[in-house]
């Protein structure tokens, strides 16, 4: 069984990283998708709830893969997650030639600590290509129309969040 494992920030889950989401389920039997706790910025509860909604957008938005995605919550090293959960790659979405170079740094390093892991990168679908979590953050603080940018669960998140 191939196992894909996708780790990101999920701050919140855009169309985009559902999109990778789908399209990664399609090239491996298992995908565990792993959802940060970056200890610096924000306390590891902060990352289980960004998990519950990635869990609830997974269930809603694309029903047909519920039973081979894996969402869980990790702290430390992507390439020690991959080893425990058994995966053989890890994927990350590409937006534009600055996400490139970031990625290429990324897979490069992971490479190095686990030369037996490789990384599948897969460039963002165009409608997709301009999407960015931190921008959608900023719309949702001043009250923004989400549509179109995350799925209902993260909209739904999001506007408890802002009360
Ligand atoms: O969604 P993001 O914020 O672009 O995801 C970044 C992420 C989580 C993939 C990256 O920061 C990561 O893998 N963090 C875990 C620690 C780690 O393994 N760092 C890479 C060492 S080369």
């Amino acid at each position: 069984m191939r196992t894909g494992l996708y780790p990101g920030s999920f701050d919140p889950v855009t169309l985009g990283h559902l999109d990778v989401i789908a399209r990664a389920a399609a090239l491996f039997d298992r995908l565990v998708v792993a959802v940060l706790v970056n200890t610096r910025k924000s306390p590891a509860a902060d990352a289980e709830a960004r998990a519950t909604v990635v869990r609830e957008a997974v269930a809603e938005s694309l029903p047909g893969l519920a039973g081979r995605v894996e969402v869980v919550v990790f702290e430390g090293l992507t390439v020690e997650l991959a080893r425990r959960a058994g995966a053989s790659h890890l994927v990350r979405g590409v937006r534009s030639s600055g996400d490139l170079d970031a990625e290429l740094s990324l897979a490069h390093l992971n490479r190095h600590l686990a030369p037996e892991l490789d990384t599948v990168l897969l460039p963002a679908s165009a409608e997709h290509a301009w999407l960015s979590a931190t921008y959608v953050r900023e719309i949702a603080a001043f009250g923004g129309d989400l549509t179109g940018l995350v799925p209902p669960a993260a909209r739904r998140a999001l506007e408890r969040r802002r009360g």
